[in-house]
């Protein structure tokens, strides 16, 4: 067992605290601190800990840095009835699209739909969060957002558009609920820098070195491209996030959008977030009965050979969270040490590790 494959457990109830602390700590203001640490928290419960609370150190860059501002509140523009913008003033993409959400389901249960494009925003770390604060209210959602250079357009070779995650989410019955939440990549770039911190390897089919060639090396993998899914067709949908969040709301696009590691400037990404009243054309019940008979179908479908369950879009990641809930979330101590280094420079307490393990 080598330090960097053992586990530090930490119990969620205290990550959104630490979170919390640190980001008070760096200027944020106490609602929003709770809005961003409850989304990383959520991310590292579902297991999606490449965009979890290790991000903080990068995000807290930015702050020092002066390309976030840790006290911007985001501001909201009524468009037509169930049409809104919301300007994220260069704050939290947590907070500004936490409020698009928030607007989007107040129009859905007015009017039946809701649209809120949200520009001059930042990262937003894991989609699905979103799609969870829809389902909340009962409702569907569709949840895109551009994002910094890391994939070459089908036929090209340098970064262009990003790996820009689209989301959406249905609620069901009695039967876990569909939540859709890809980047248009064979693999998020978030798993890329989650191996570089944690000393692994990566697939020879998640990226390309700089000189083009696969590689297993999440550093020199860093320094290339990432591989679209699917070829041509991730390549496009990637391009679509770009529509749909950039051209349109009047954010940056097209290659513009700032990594959130890099703190040299403001990121600007822009986002797109629809809400969806999912009784519209029958009732309640009826839907909800008809996504339980999907769920159903799917998972009991005939297995391929060496498979021993069918999962649902989302399904994996909700036993995760309903595991980690019991056991804590893992880290690994390179990981916890950065984050007590952010906690060390604002003079908050360090993050409790509960166990530590193997596993
Ligand atoms: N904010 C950003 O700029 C940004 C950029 C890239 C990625 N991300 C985030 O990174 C995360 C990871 O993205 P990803 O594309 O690597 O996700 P992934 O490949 O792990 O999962 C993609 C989807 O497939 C489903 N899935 C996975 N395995 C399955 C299985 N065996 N059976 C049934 N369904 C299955 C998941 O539930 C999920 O909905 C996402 O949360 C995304 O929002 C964010």
């Amino acid at each position: 067992m080598t330090e960097e494959q053992r586990k530090y457990y930490v119990r969620h109830t205290d990550a959104r605290k630490f979170v919390e602390a640190v980001l008070r700590g760096n200027g944020v203001p106490e609602d929003h601190a709770t809005i961003v640490a409850d989304c990383l928290v959520q991310a590292d419960l579902r297991g999606v800990d490449t965009h979890g609370i290790n991000r903080i150190p990068s995000y807290m860059a930015r702050i020092r840095e002066g390309v976030l501002n840790a006290r911007a509140s985001p501001t909201l523009q009524q468009v037509t009835p169930v049409v809104a913008q919301v300007d994220g003033q260069n704050g939290f993409g947590f907070v500004a699209a936490h409020l698009a959400m928030k607007r989007a389901i107040e129009m859905a249960r007015e009017f039946g739909i809701g649209m809120v494009s949200v520009k001059h925003s930042n990262h937003y770390g894991m989609a699905a969060w979103i799609v969870q604060q829809a389902l909340d209210a009962g409702m569907m959602s569709l949840v895109f957002t551009n994002s910094s250079p890391a994939l070459p357009v089908w036929g090209g070779r340098e970064k262009l558009m990003g790996v820009s995650p689209l989301a959406c989410g249905a609620p069901a019955g009695k039967e876990p609920p569909f939540i859709l939440d890809m980047a248009p990549s064979v693999a998020a770039r978030g798993k890329i820098y989650k191996a570089a911190r944690r000393g692994e390897k990566i697939p020879l089919d998640w990226a390309l070195d700089k000189e083009g060639r696969p590689t297993d090396d999440p550093h020199r993998a860093l320094e290339g491209v990432m591989l679209p899914m699917g070829g041509p067709k991730g390549s496009a949908l990637s391009i679509m996030m770009d529509v749909f969040s950039g051209v349109l709301s009047g954010s940056a696009f097209a290659g513009h959008v700032t990594n959130p590691y890099d703190p040299s400037r403001p990121a600007d990404v822009g986002h797109f977030i629809v809400a969806i009243k999912p009784d519209l054309f029958m009732s309640l019940d009826d839907f909800k009965a008809r996504m339980d008979y999907l769920y159903r179908r799917v998972v009991d479908s005939e297995k391929a050979s060496g498979v021993d369950r069918i999962y649902f879009p989302g399904e994996i990641e909700q036993l995760t969270q309903a595991e980690r809930l019991k056991t804590g979330i893992p880290y690994v101590e390179a990981e916890i040490e950065a984050l007590n280094r952010e906690a060390e420079r604002v003079g908050v307490e360090k993050l409790v590790v509960s166990t530590v393990g193997d596993a």
